[in-house]
Protein backbone atom coordinates (compact mmCIF):
# COMPACT_ATOMS: atom_id res chain seq x y z
CA UNK A 1 0.00 0.00 0.00
CA UNK A 2 1.35 3.63 -1.10
CA UNK A 3 1.40 5.76 2.04
CA UNK A 4 0.75 9.55 1.72
CA UNK A 5 3.75 11.99 2.93
CA UNK A 6 3.84 13.08 6.43
CA UNK A 7 5.60 17.12 6.30
CA UNK A 8 7.98 17.23 9.05
CA UNK A 9 7.81 21.09 10.29
CA UNK A 10 10.67 21.49 12.49
CA UNK A 11 10.42 24.43 15.13
CA UNK A 12 13.28 24.39 17.26
CA UNK A 13 14.59 27.41 16.20
CA UNK A 14 11.66 29.21 17.09
CA UNK A 15 8.84 27.78 19.73
CA UNK A 16 12.34 25.63 20.91
CA UNK A 17 13.77 29.13 21.02
CA UNK A 18 10.83 30.02 23.77
CA UNK A 19 12.33 28.00 26.27
CA UNK A 20 13.67 30.10 28.82
CA UNK A 21 17.11 30.94 28.15
CA UNK A 22 17.26 29.52 25.11
CA UNK A 23 17.19 32.17 22.97
CA UNK A 24 20.05 31.12 20.37
CA UNK A 25 22.55 33.55 17.85
CA UNK A 26 22.57 33.65 14.31
CA UNK A 27 25.33 31.32 13.91
CA UNK A 28 23.88 28.52 16.44
CA UNK A 29 20.59 28.94 14.17
CA UNK A 30 22.41 28.41 11.04
CA UNK A 31 23.87 25.33 12.57
CA UNK A 32 21.28 23.89 13.57
CA UNK A 33 19.08 24.44 10.54
CA UNK A 34 21.94 22.97 8.41
CA UNK A 35 21.31 20.07 10.68
CA UNK A 36 17.99 19.92 10.09
CA UNK A 37 18.43 20.01 6.08
CA UNK A 38 20.87 17.21 6.56
CA UNK A 39 17.78 15.06 8.48
CA UNK A 40 15.35 15.80 5.40
CA UNK A 41 13.56 18.15 7.57
CA UNK A 42 10.70 19.45 5.32
CA UNK A 43 9.79 22.89 6.78
CA UNK A 44 12.12 24.91 9.17
CA UNK A 45 10.16 27.25 11.31
CA UNK A 46 13.33 29.72 11.70
CA UNK A 47 12.26 32.42 14.02
CA UNK A 48 10.07 35.25 14.41
CA UNK A 49 11.06 38.06 12.29
CA UNK A 50 9.06 40.88 14.17
CA UNK A 51 10.48 40.16 17.72
CA UNK A 52 13.71 41.76 16.93
CA UNK A 53 16.17 42.95 13.86
CA UNK A 54 18.17 39.72 15.80
CA UNK A 55 15.61 37.43 15.04
CA UNK A 56 14.98 39.07 11.68
CA UNK A 57 18.90 38.43 10.74
CA UNK A 58 18.83 35.31 12.20
CA UNK A 59 16.12 34.12 9.89
CA UNK A 60 17.34 35.66 6.45
CA UNK A 61 20.58 34.00 7.22
CA UNK A 62 18.91 30.71 7.56
CA UNK A 63 16.70 31.56 4.54
CA UNK A 64 20.02 32.05 2.64
CA UNK A 65 21.84 28.83 3.93
CA UNK A 66 19.32 26.34 3.51
CA UNK A 67 18.31 24.82 0.21
CA UNK A 68 16.59 21.80 0.36
CA UNK A 69 14.01 22.56 3.59
CA UNK A 70 11.60 25.32 3.44
CA UNK A 71 12.15 28.12 5.59
CA UNK A 72 9.48 29.63 7.28
CA UNK A 73 8.62 32.91 9.48
CA UNK A 74 6.20 33.36 12.08
CA UNK A 75 4.13 36.63 12.28
CA UNK A 76 1.11 37.91 14.14
CA UNK A 77 -1.88 38.55 12.01
CA UNK A 78 -0.80 42.46 11.60
CA UNK A 79 0.80 43.99 8.17
CA UNK A 80 3.78 44.94 10.25
CA UNK A 81 4.38 41.49 11.15
CA UNK A 82 3.83 39.95 7.86
CA UNK A 83 6.00 42.44 6.37
CA UNK A 84 8.99 41.98 8.24
CA UNK A 85 8.13 37.91 8.04
CA UNK A 86 7.90 38.24 3.94
CA UNK A 87 11.33 39.87 3.95
CA UNK A 88 13.02 37.81 6.25
CA UNK A 89 12.46 34.70 3.95
CA UNK A 90 13.01 36.11 0.99
CA UNK A 91 16.10 34.70 0.20
CA UNK A 92 14.56 31.09 0.36
CA UNK A 93 14.74 28.54 -2.17
CA UNK A 94 11.13 28.04 -0.74
CA UNK A 95 9.72 30.62 1.71
CA UNK A 96 6.53 30.43 3.86
CA UNK A 97 4.77 32.68 6.16
CA UNK A 98 2.85 31.42 9.08
CA UNK A 99 0.45 33.35 10.73
CA UNK A 100 -1.61 33.19 13.44
CA UNK A 101 -4.30 34.71 15.59
CA UNK A 102 -5.93 33.25 18.71
CA UNK A 103 -9.67 32.15 18.37
CA UNK A 104 -10.38 31.04 21.41
CA UNK A 105 -12.76 32.80 23.78
CA UNK A 106 -10.58 33.43 26.79
CA UNK A 107 -8.09 35.02 24.29
CA UNK A 108 -10.46 36.46 22.22
CA UNK A 109 -11.67 38.57 25.27
CA UNK A 110 -9.28 38.84 27.37
CA UNK A 111 -6.38 39.02 25.09
CA UNK A 112 -7.07 40.53 22.37
CA UNK A 113 -10.50 42.47 22.92
CA UNK A 114 -11.86 41.63 20.05
CA UNK A 115 -15.22 40.32 18.73
CA UNK A 116 -14.75 37.00 16.98
CA UNK A 117 -15.96 38.85 13.36
CA UNK A 118 -12.97 41.01 13.79
CA UNK A 119 -10.70 37.85 14.68
CA UNK A 120 -12.14 35.90 11.15
CA UNK A 121 -11.45 39.68 9.57
CA UNK A 122 -8.22 40.49 10.80
CA UNK A 123 -7.68 36.23 9.69
CA UNK A 124 -8.43 36.89 6.77
CA UNK A 125 -6.66 40.21 6.07
CA UNK A 126 -3.34 38.36 7.32
CA UNK A 127 -3.50 35.51 4.75
CA UNK A 128 -3.83 38.19 1.70
CA UNK A 129 -1.17 40.14 2.90
CA UNK A 130 1.20 36.91 3.41
CA UNK A 131 0.53 36.11 0.08
CA UNK A 132 1.39 38.91 -1.26
CA UNK A 133 5.17 37.17 -0.51
CA UNK A 134 4.78 33.88 -1.24
CA UNK A 135 2.04 31.41 -2.11
CA UNK A 136 3.18 29.20 0.93
CA UNK A 137 1.00 30.65 3.63
CA UNK A 138 0.21 29.26 6.98
CA UNK A 139 -2.11 30.01 9.04
CA UNK A 140 -3.02 28.82 13.01
CA UNK A 141 -6.01 29.30 15.15
CA UNK A 142 -4.09 30.07 18.32
CA UNK A 143 -5.73 28.03 21.55
CA UNK A 144 -7.98 26.09 18.93
CA UNK A 145 -7.25 23.23 21.64
CA UNK A 146 -9.65 25.71 23.67
CA UNK A 147 -11.80 27.59 20.93
CA UNK A 148 -15.19 26.38 19.65
CA UNK A 149 -15.55 23.83 16.99
CA UNK A 150 -18.42 25.84 15.03
CA UNK A 151 -16.64 29.11 15.24
CA UNK A 152 -13.33 26.94 13.98
CA UNK A 153 -14.57 25.66 11.05
CA UNK A 154 -15.42 29.58 10.09
CA UNK A 155 -12.31 30.75 10.42
CA UNK A 156 -10.89 28.31 8.47
CA UNK A 157 -13.03 28.28 5.48
CA UNK A 158 -12.20 31.67 5.55
CA UNK A 159 -8.14 31.63 5.62
CA UNK A 160 -8.67 28.58 2.97
CA UNK A 161 -10.91 30.75 0.61
CA UNK A 162 -8.16 33.74 0.95
CA UNK A 163 -5.07 31.53 -0.11
CA UNK A 164 -3.97 29.51 3.14
CA UNK A 165 -2.20 26.28 1.92
CA UNK A 166 -1.72 25.07 5.60
CA UNK A 167 -4.02 25.03 8.11
CA UNK A 168 -2.25 24.44 11.49
CA UNK A 169 -4.90 23.38 14.58
CA UNK A 170 -2.86 24.45 17.66
CA UNK A 171 -3.30 23.03 21.28
CA UNK A 172 -1.47 26.17 22.79
CA UNK A 173 -2.07 25.42 26.40
CA UNK A 174 -1.46 20.66 26.11
CA UNK A 175 -4.66 21.17 27.23
CA UNK A 176 -6.31 18.50 24.84
CA UNK A 177 -6.02 14.20 25.44
CA UNK A 178 -5.27 12.27 22.72
CA UNK A 179 -9.37 10.84 21.69
CA UNK A 180 -10.63 14.35 21.98
CA UNK A 181 -7.67 16.16 19.97
CA UNK A 182 -8.43 13.07 16.82
CA UNK A 183 -12.02 13.92 16.85
CA UNK A 184 -11.10 17.65 16.54
CA UNK A 185 -9.29 16.88 13.80
CA UNK A 186 -12.17 14.52 12.33
CA UNK A 187 -15.13 16.40 12.83
CA UNK A 188 -13.04 20.15 11.16
CA UNK A 189 -12.12 18.24 7.92
CA UNK A 190 -15.54 16.77 7.68
CA UNK A 191 -17.24 20.07 7.94
CA UNK A 192 -14.78 22.71 6.61
CA UNK A 193 -16.11 22.95 3.01
CA UNK A 194 -12.71 23.34 1.19
CA UNK A 195 -11.26 21.24 4.12
CA UNK A 196 -9.34 19.43 0.59
CA UNK A 197 -7.75 22.75 0.09
CA UNK A 198 -5.21 22.83 2.59
CA UNK A 199 -3.10 20.50 4.23
CA UNK A 200 -4.06 19.88 8.02
CA UNK A 201 -1.51 20.26 10.52
CA UNK A 202 -1.04 19.91 14.04
CA UNK A 203 0.68 21.70 16.48
CA UNK A 204 0.74 20.31 20.18
CA UNK A 205 2.35 21.58 23.84
CA UNK A 206 3.33 19.51 26.48
CA UNK A 207 1.62 20.48 29.92
CA UNK A 208 0.07 17.07 30.05
CA UNK A 209 2.58 15.22 28.87
CA UNK A 210 0.65 14.31 25.63
CA UNK A 211 2.15 16.16 23.03
CA UNK A 212 3.43 13.10 20.92
CA UNK A 213 -0.14 11.56 21.59
CA UNK A 214 -1.79 14.17 20.72
CA UNK A 215 0.20 14.68 17.62
CA UNK A 216 -0.12 11.09 16.54
CA UNK A 217 -3.94 10.89 16.52
CA UNK A 218 -3.92 14.11 14.73
CA UNK A 219 -2.55 11.93 12.14
CA UNK A 220 -4.79 9.06 12.55
CA UNK A 221 -7.46 11.57 11.50
CA UNK A 222 -5.93 13.09 8.31
CA UNK A 223 -3.35 15.67 9.49
CA UNK A 224 -0.10 15.48 7.36
CA UNK A 225 2.06 17.97 8.90
CA UNK A 226 2.80 18.01 12.64
CA UNK A 227 4.85 20.37 14.53
CA UNK A 228 7.39 19.44 16.42
CA UNK A 229 10.91 20.02 18.29
CA UNK A 230 13.69 18.45 18.48
CA UNK A 231 13.93 17.18 22.06
CA UNK A 232 10.56 18.68 22.55
CA UNK A 233 12.02 21.91 23.28
CA UNK A 234 9.72 24.66 23.86
CA UNK A 235 7.47 26.99 25.74
CA UNK A 236 6.69 26.00 29.08
CA UNK A 237 6.46 22.25 28.77
CA UNK A 238 7.57 21.90 25.38
CA UNK A 239 6.06 20.56 22.09
CA UNK A 240 5.31 16.85 20.61
CA UNK A 241 9.17 15.58 20.34
CA UNK A 242 10.26 15.50 16.68
CA UNK A 243 12.26 11.99 17.68
CA UNK A 244 9.22 10.43 19.36
CA UNK A 245 6.61 11.44 16.35
CA UNK A 246 9.29 10.49 13.34
CA UNK A 247 10.11 6.99 14.98
CA UNK A 248 6.66 6.05 16.30
CA UNK A 249 5.16 6.48 12.92
CA UNK A 250 8.20 4.29 11.15
CA UNK A 251 8.02 1.70 14.57
CA UNK A 252 3.74 1.71 13.76
CA UNK A 253 4.20 1.49 9.84
CA UNK A 254 0.73 -1.08 10.38
CA UNK A 255 -0.66 1.88 12.32
CA UNK A 256 0.40 4.76 10.23
CA UNK A 257 -1.07 5.43 6.76
CA UNK A 258 1.88 7.92 6.38
CA UNK A 259 5.84 8.30 6.29
CA UNK A 260 7.89 10.65 6.62
CA UNK A 261 11.07 11.32 4.13
CA UNK A 262 13.59 11.97 7.23
CA UNK A 263 16.58 10.46 7.61
CA UNK A 264 16.64 8.85 10.99
CA UNK A 265 20.44 8.44 11.37
CA UNK A 266 20.58 11.75 11.67
CA UNK A 267 18.48 12.61 14.87
CA UNK A 268 21.08 11.93 17.61
CA UNK A 269 23.19 14.42 16.23
CA UNK A 270 20.76 16.69 15.65
CA UNK A 271 19.79 16.45 19.72
CA UNK A 272 23.03 16.54 20.49
CA UNK A 273 23.77 19.60 18.89
CA UNK A 274 20.29 21.23 20.14
CA UNK A 275 21.57 20.17 23.91
CA UNK A 276 24.97 21.68 23.66
CA UNK A 277 23.95 24.73 21.95
CA UNK A 278 20.64 26.05 24.09
CA UNK A 279 22.43 24.34 27.54
CA UNK A 280 19.11 21.67 27.94
CA UNK A 281 20.26 18.57 29.01
CA UNK A 282 18.48 15.44 27.71
CA UNK A 283 17.50 13.55 30.35
CA UNK A 284 18.82 9.94 30.11
CA UNK A 285 15.61 8.24 30.25
CA UNK A 286 14.26 10.29 27.17
CA UNK A 287 12.63 8.62 24.49
CA UNK A 288 14.70 7.35 21.41
CA UNK A 289 17.71 10.35 21.95
CA UNK A 290 18.27 10.11 25.96
CA UNK A 291 21.57 8.11 26.59
CA UNK A 292 19.60 5.21 28.68
CA UNK A 293 17.06 4.79 25.78
CA UNK A 294 18.59 1.59 24.35
CA UNK A 295 20.48 0.29 27.30
CA UNK A 296 19.45 -2.70 29.12
CA UNK A 297 20.35 -3.48 32.87
CA UNK A 298 18.50 -6.30 33.66
CA UNK A 299 20.19 -9.82 33.40
CA UNK A 300 16.84 -11.27 31.60
CA UNK A 301 16.65 -8.51 29.25
CA UNK A 302 20.84 -8.23 28.41
CA UNK A 303 20.35 -12.21 27.94
CA UNK A 304 17.04 -11.82 25.80
CA UNK A 305 18.68 -9.44 23.47
CA UNK A 306 21.90 -11.19 23.43
CA UNK A 307 20.20 -14.05 22.11
CA UNK A 308 17.65 -11.98 19.89
CA UNK A 309 17.38 -8.66 19.62
CA UNK A 310 13.98 -8.41 18.81
CA UNK A 311 13.23 -9.75 22.19
CA UNK A 312 13.76 -6.43 23.98
CA UNK A 313 14.22 -3.93 20.98
CA UNK A 314 11.66 -2.22 18.75
CA UNK A 315 14.06 -0.14 17.31
CA UNK A 316 17.73 -0.08 16.29
CA UNK A 317 19.99 2.08 18.23
CA UNK A 318 22.21 2.65 14.80
CA UNK A 319 18.92 3.94 13.08
CA UNK A 320 18.71 7.11 14.84
CA UNK A 321 22.05 7.39 15.20
CA UNK A 322 23.32 6.64 17.96
CA UNK A 323 26.82 5.45 15.96
CA UNK A 324 27.30 8.77 14.78
CA UNK A 325 29.73 10.44 17.22
CA UNK A 326 32.14 8.84 15.72
CA UNK A 327 35.87 9.66 16.76
CA UNK A 328 36.89 12.31 14.03
CA UNK A 329 40.38 13.39 14.72
CA UNK A 330 43.46 12.91 16.45
CA UNK A 331 46.77 14.86 17.40
CA UNK A 332 48.40 14.08 13.88
CA UNK A 333 45.46 15.17 11.71
CA UNK A 334 46.23 18.05 9.53
CA UNK A 335 44.36 21.47 8.68
CA UNK A 336 42.35 20.13 5.78
CA UNK A 337 41.35 17.00 7.45
CA UNK A 338 40.15 19.94 10.31
CA UNK A 339 38.44 21.43 7.40
CA UNK A 340 37.13 18.92 5.89
CA UNK A 341 35.61 17.45 8.90
CA UNK A 342 33.72 20.68 9.97
CA UNK A 343 32.26 20.88 6.16
CA UNK A 344 31.20 17.34 6.89
CA UNK A 345 29.45 18.46 10.09
CA UNK A 346 27.87 21.32 8.11
CA UNK A 347 30.25 23.68 10.46
CA UNK A 348 30.64 26.91 8.03
CA UNK A 349 33.12 29.05 10.13
CA UNK A 350 33.26 32.77 9.35
CA UNK A 351 36.50 33.36 7.77
CA UNK A 352 40.28 31.69 6.99
CA UNK A 353 41.14 33.66 10.60
CA UNK A 354 38.51 31.88 12.34
CA UNK A 355 39.48 28.53 10.96
CA UNK A 356 42.98 29.20 12.27
CA UNK A 357 42.32 30.21 15.70
CA UNK A 358 39.79 26.85 15.54
CA UNK A 359 42.51 24.81 14.51
CA UNK A 360 44.87 26.08 17.15
CA UNK A 361 42.46 25.41 19.43
CA UNK A 362 41.54 21.79 17.91
CA UNK A 363 45.91 21.20 18.46
CA UNK A 364 45.66 22.59 21.79
CA UNK A 365 42.74 20.48 22.80
CA UNK A 366 44.12 17.03 20.62
CA UNK A 367 47.11 17.48 22.98
CA UNK A 368 45.16 17.06 26.06
CA UNK A 369 42.72 14.24 24.73
CA UNK A 370 43.61 11.66 23.04
CA UNK A 371 40.53 11.13 20.71
CA UNK A 372 38.20 13.50 18.98
CA UNK A 373 34.83 12.88 18.90
CA UNK A 374 32.27 15.10 16.64
CA UNK A 375 30.70 16.47 19.72
CA UNK A 376 34.30 17.93 20.90
CA UNK A 377 34.16 19.92 17.60
CA UNK A 378 30.70 20.77 17.78
CA UNK A 379 31.73 22.27 21.48
CA UNK A 380 34.75 23.84 20.49
CA UNK A 381 33.53 25.76 17.11
CA UNK A 382 30.73 26.93 19.64
CA UNK A 383 33.75 28.98 21.14
CA UNK A 384 35.00 30.42 17.76
CA UNK A 385 31.26 31.60 16.64
CA UNK A 386 31.36 34.15 18.99
CA UNK A 387 32.18 37.29 17.58
CA UNK A 388 33.88 40.45 19.34
CA UNK A 389 30.45 42.22 19.36
CA UNK A 390 28.86 39.54 21.62
CA UNK A 391 32.17 39.17 23.90
CA UNK A 392 32.50 41.78 26.37
CA UNK A 393 34.10 39.52 29.00
CA UNK A 394 36.58 37.14 28.14
CA UNK A 395 38.73 34.87 30.17
CA UNK A 396 42.33 35.78 29.66
CA UNK A 397 44.01 33.23 32.47
CA UNK A 398 43.14 31.04 35.53
CA UNK A 399 44.49 30.00 38.75
CA UNK A 400 42.59 27.80 40.84
CA UNK A 401 43.61 26.61 44.49
CA UNK A 402 42.13 23.68 46.31
CA UNK A 403 43.98 21.81 49.08
CA UNK A 404 42.18 19.56 52.23
CA UNK A 405 41.94 21.81 55.02
CA UNK A 406 42.05 24.87 53.58
CA UNK A 407 39.95 27.54 51.91
CA UNK A 408 39.63 27.09 47.58
CA UNK A 409 40.40 29.87 45.98
CA UNK A 410 40.18 31.56 42.16
CA UNK A 411 42.61 34.23 40.57
CA UNK A 412 41.55 35.44 37.28
CA UNK A 413 42.60 37.80 34.41
CA UNK A 414 40.07 38.90 32.38
CA UNK A 415 39.19 41.15 29.42
CA UNK A 416 36.43 43.62 29.52
CA UNK A 417 36.05 45.31 26.29
CA UNK A 418 39.58 45.02 25.99
CA UNK A 419 41.07 45.91 28.98
CA UNK A 420 42.77 43.54 31.46
CA UNK A 421 41.61 43.25 34.89
CA UNK A 422 42.62 40.81 37.56
CA UNK A 423 40.15 39.13 40.14
CA UNK A 424 39.96 36.91 42.48
CA UNK A 425 37.81 35.29 45.40
CA UNK A 426 37.45 32.33 47.69
CA UNK A 427 34.38 30.15 47.98
CA UNK A 428 32.71 26.67 49.16
CA UNK A 429 34.60 25.09 46.52
CA UNK A 430 36.62 26.24 43.68
CA UNK A 431 33.53 27.08 41.04
CA UNK A 432 31.93 28.76 44.00
CA UNK A 433 35.22 31.14 44.35
CA UNK A 434 35.51 31.25 40.67
CA UNK A 435 31.84 32.61 39.93
CA UNK A 436 32.34 35.05 43.15
CA UNK A 437 35.65 36.31 41.26
CA UNK A 438 33.59 36.56 38.64
CA UNK A 439 30.52 38.50 40.16
CA UNK A 440 33.33 40.98 41.80
CA UNK A 441 34.41 42.08 38.54
CA UNK A 442 31.23 42.16 36.60
CA UNK A 443 29.00 42.96 39.66
CA UNK A 444 25.84 41.80 37.25
CA UNK A 445 23.86 41.21 40.69
CA UNK A 446 21.78 38.13 38.30
CA UNK A 447 20.54 34.97 40.46
CA UNK A 448 22.16 31.91 39.56
CA UNK A 449 19.25 29.27 38.46
CA UNK A 450 21.37 26.53 37.37
CA UNK A 451 24.89 24.93 36.84
CA UNK A 452 25.05 21.69 35.39
CA UNK A 453 28.38 19.19 34.40
CA UNK A 454 27.99 16.97 31.49
CA UNK A 455 30.52 14.54 29.97
CA UNK A 456 30.79 15.39 26.53
CA UNK A 457 32.21 11.97 25.33
CA UNK A 458 33.15 9.21 27.15
CA UNK A 459 37.05 8.64 29.49
CA UNK A 460 38.27 10.35 32.31
CA UNK A 461 39.70 12.80 29.54
CA UNK A 462 36.58 13.76 28.71
CA UNK A 463 35.98 17.57 27.81
CA UNK A 464 33.18 18.73 30.92
CA UNK A 465 30.67 20.81 29.35
CA UNK A 466 28.88 23.57 31.84
CA UNK A 467 25.80 25.10 31.55
CA UNK A 468 25.21 28.32 33.94
CA UNK A 469 21.75 29.49 33.63
CA UNK A 470 21.14 33.21 35.40
CA UNK A 471 18.36 34.79 35.63
CA UNK A 472 17.99 39.23 36.06
CA UNK A 473 15.26 41.27 35.96
CA UNK A 474 13.14 38.69 34.52
CA UNK A 475 15.46 37.73 31.99
CA UNK A 476 16.57 34.25 32.17
CA UNK A 477 19.99 33.47 30.00
CA UNK A 478 21.88 29.72 29.53
CA UNK A 479 25.88 29.88 29.00
CA UNK A 480 27.67 27.26 27.77
CA UNK A 481 31.62 26.34 28.31
CA UNK A 482 33.51 23.32 27.50
CA UNK A 483 37.01 22.29 28.17
CA UNK A 484 38.88 19.15 30.07
CA UNK A 485 39.54 21.10 32.90
CA UNK A 486 35.67 21.60 34.78
CA UNK A 487 36.54 24.61 36.75
CA UNK A 488 37.80 26.22 33.50
CA UNK A 489 34.65 24.95 31.35
CA UNK A 490 32.52 26.75 34.89
CA UNK A 491 34.10 30.02 34.09
CA UNK A 492 33.97 29.88 30.62
CA UNK A 493 29.77 28.95 31.13
CA UNK A 494 29.82 31.91 33.54
CA UNK A 495 30.97 34.17 31.28
CA UNK A 496 29.33 33.11 28.48
CA UNK A 497 25.82 33.67 30.05
CA UNK A 498 27.66 37.15 31.79
CA UNK A 499 27.86 38.09 28.14
CA UNK A 500 24.62 37.29 27.19
CA UNK A 501 23.38 39.47 29.51
CA UNK A 502 25.06 42.39 28.07
CA UNK A 503 24.47 41.85 24.97
CA UNK A 504 20.62 40.94 25.23
CA UNK A 505 18.18 42.11 22.25
CA UNK A 506 14.99 43.06 23.76
CA UNK A 507 12.41 40.65 21.83
CA UNK A 508 8.69 40.49 21.45
CA UNK A 509 6.99 37.23 22.90
CA UNK A 510 5.10 35.84 20.18
CA UNK A 511 2.17 34.41 22.03
CA UNK A 512 1.21 38.56 22.78
O1 LIG B 1 1.43 27.22 20.50
C1 LIG B 1 1.00 27.98 19.63
O2 LIG B 1 -0.18 28.31 19.54
C2 LIG B 1 1.97 28.50 18.68
C3 LIG B 1 1.37 29.17 17.50
C4 LIG B 1 2.07 30.42 17.19
C5 LIG B 1 1.27 28.21 16.37
O3 LIG B 1 3.14 28.31 18.83
ZN1 LIG C 1 3.48 26.65 20.23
Amino acid sequence: MSKEALLIFDTTLRDGEQSPGAAMTREEKVRIARQLERMRVDIIEAGFAAASPGDFAAIRAVAEAIKDSTVCSLSRANENDIRRAGEAIQPAARGRVHTFIATSPIHMQMKLRMEPEQVIEQAVKAVTWARQYTDDVEFSPEDAGRSDSDFLCRVLEAVINAGARTVNIADTVGYNIPQVWGELFKTLRERVPNADKAVWSTHCHNDLGLAVANSLAAVQNGARQVECTINGLGERAGNASLEEIVMAVRTRKDLFPVETRIDATQIVPASRLVSQITGYVVQPNKAIVGANAFAHESGIHQDGVLKHRETYEIMRAEDVGWNANKISLGKLSGRNAFRSKLTELGIELASEEVLNTAFARFKELADKKREIFDDDLHALVSEEMITPENEYYKLVSSKFHSETGELPSAELTLSLGGAEQRTQSTGSGPVDATFRALENVAGSGSDLLLYSVNAITTGTDAQGEVTVRLSKDGRIVNGQGADTDIIVASAKAYINALNKLHAGPERVNPQL
